[in-house]
């Protein structure tokens, strides 16, 4: 399957069939988003997957309506760090030396660069760069899942706060950004028959 035709395939799905996803797969999907860009690659958020159906049932009465919260397969919660601040920059910094066996003095520069970048920002523009970052993770999320053939619906029509205390989420340094309710599509579910609605290449893309 082309990127395209994945894209294609894809919408946002209002009714979920009952059939469970594969763990192994969704495992795939987690480990796909897990690699999303983020900027500096300091990854302020976290990926809550949710597969436990009564997690799901206390989640229902906070979501708006959306049946689908319980009715898919699995939900994941992206979670922004309500917490950024030099520890960021230097939890990272800890990974990359692990991971590219670099000692500390040569990327001493680099960090005291980042620190000021971020610190550069009052607490509100922290966490709301924190958000940002989570949602470039939602996009990477939805573009593997088509490509996985996993449906999915996006959401922020949910109770943000309510999510946060039902899933513990402040306490961990967290505040929910977006919920993707994963799944089968329901074959009666004629939204995905429906062309989509794109503003045209000319409206869309200017080109210099
Ligand atoms: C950030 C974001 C939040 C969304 N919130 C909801 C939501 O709460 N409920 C819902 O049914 N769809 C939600 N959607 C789905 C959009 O309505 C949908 O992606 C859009 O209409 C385009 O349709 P398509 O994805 O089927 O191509 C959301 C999408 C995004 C990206």
């Amino acid at each position: 399957m082309n990127i395209h035709e994945a894209l294609d395939w894809r919408y946002a799905v209002r009714e979920f069939s009952p059939e469970k996803l594969d763990n192994q797969l969704v495992e795939e999907l987690i480990e796909a988003t897990r690699k999303s860009a983020s900027s500096y690659g300091l990854q302020p958020y976290q990926l809550v997957v949710i597969e436990s159906e009564s997690v799901r049932r206390v989640l229902l009465p906070h979501s708006f309506g959306q049946q689908k919260v319980l009715d898919c397969s699995h939900l994941v919660v992206l979670a922004a760090h309500t917490n950024v601040g030099d520890h960021t920059v230097d939890r990272y910094i800890d990974q990359y030396m692990k991971i590219r066996g670099v000692p500390y003095e040569d990327i001493a520069g680099y960090a005291r660069h980042m620190k000021e970048a971020v610190g550069s920002r009052t607490d509100q523009e922290k966490r709301e760069w924190a958000h940002q970052q989570a949602y470039i993770a939602l996009g990477t999320l939805l573009t593997v899942a088509a490509t996985l053939r996993i449906d999915s619906c996006p959401m922020t029509g949910f109770d943000h706060e309510a999510y946060d205390a039902v899933l513990g989420l402040n306490e961990m340094g967290l505040a929910s950004t977006a919920i993707v309710a994963l799944g089968h599509r329901n074959p009666a579910d004629e939204h995905a028959l429906l062309p989509k609605v794109r503003f045209d290449d000319e409206e869309m893309v200017i080109r210099m």
